[in-house]
């Protein structure tokens, strides 16, 4: 089934594809738009928290990871949409893992702050987040949450390279997290995953809007899914509701928009 059909541009010297429209599906009628307009109108924050938006991709299976990293699911038209929404955040949550796991590093656009979640400081105070100059250099420092039980040398390994934040004990409580998060001045928190992190959040009903690139890949492993964590053996919360607000396509990789009901 032929849903669009676009014009493609390669730059001279270049096979790459560059278009920044995309194809909106819903809401009705079908555009094609900007991909910075289809990342959506500034967000506003909530009345005790910033506003939480997740973006993830996924295979058609559900796979989040291929080879343990998200790599292998991207495209470009993924990478155009992942920097839209990244322009809408000033704030760039990330998990432990995931952060060593995808190299993370300083995120190019002045103002948005990235900051780690690490309970047990497993984060690589190597990566290039924490070991290349921040750019602008008057940009502030990443942000590391950790706990109040943190090892004190895993911490003195990033003093310097970060600001150490401790909000809970055993793990990181977060909704305290985002309260601090808010006091700091963030009014759009962007969680780029992993997994883990993503089912602490959902868990806890602290996302507003989830953002999902389905991948046109089967991949056929055990790898996790968007969101998943180990069982806790407590009873699971109840599913959250979740409404349609936006469906579009570049090429065929499908960009949905879930917005939290009732928000
Ligand atoms: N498909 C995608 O879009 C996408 C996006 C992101 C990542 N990924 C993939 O996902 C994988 C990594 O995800 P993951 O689920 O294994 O890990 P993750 O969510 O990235 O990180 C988990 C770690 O974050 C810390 N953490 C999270 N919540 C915490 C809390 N409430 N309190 C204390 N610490 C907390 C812990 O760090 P400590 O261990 O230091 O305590 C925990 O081990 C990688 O393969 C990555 O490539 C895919």
């Amino acid at each position: 089934m032929v849903l669009w059909t676009t014009a493609t541009t390669a730059p001279a010297g270049g096979t790459g594809w560059q278009t920044r429209r995309v194809h909106r599906l819903y809401p009705l009628p079908p555009e094609s738009v900007d991909a910075a307009h289809a990342a959506g109108p500034p967000r506003a924050p909530r009345a005790d928290r910033p506003w939480v938006m997740l973006n993830m991709v996924a295979s058609i299976d559900g796979a989040a990871a291929i080879d343990g990293v998200s790599g292998g699911l991207s495209s470009e038209p993924d990478k155009t949409m992942f920097g839209a929404l990244r322009a809408q955040a000033d704030t760039i949550l990330v998990g432990a893992r995931t952060a060593n796991a995808e190299r993370y590093r300083p995120a190019r656009r002045s103002g948005a702050r990235i900051a780690v979640v690490s309970g047990s400081l497993s984060v690589d105070p190597d990566l290039p987040l924490f070991s290349q100059p921040p750019d602008p250099p008057s940009a502030p420092l990443p942000l590391v949450v950790t706990t109040f039980g943190a090892d004190c040398d895993a911490a003195e390994r990033l003093a310097d390279r970060a600001e150490l934040v401790r909000v809970g004990t055993q793990s990181v409580d977060l909704p305290a997290l985002l309260r601090h998060l808010g006091s700091l001045g963030a009014r759009v928190v962007l969680c780029e995953g992993g997994p883990a992190l993503n089912a602490g959040l959902l868990g806890a009903d602290l996302v507003d809007e989830v953002n999902v690139t389905h991948a046109p890949l089967a991949v056929g492993t055990d790898a996790p899914r968007i969101a998943s964590a180990p069982s806790s053996g407590s009873p699971a919360a109840a599913p959250r509701a979740f409404a349609l607000e936006q469906v579009i396509a570049q090429r065929d990789v499908l960009f949905v928009r879930w917005v939290r009901s009732g928000h």
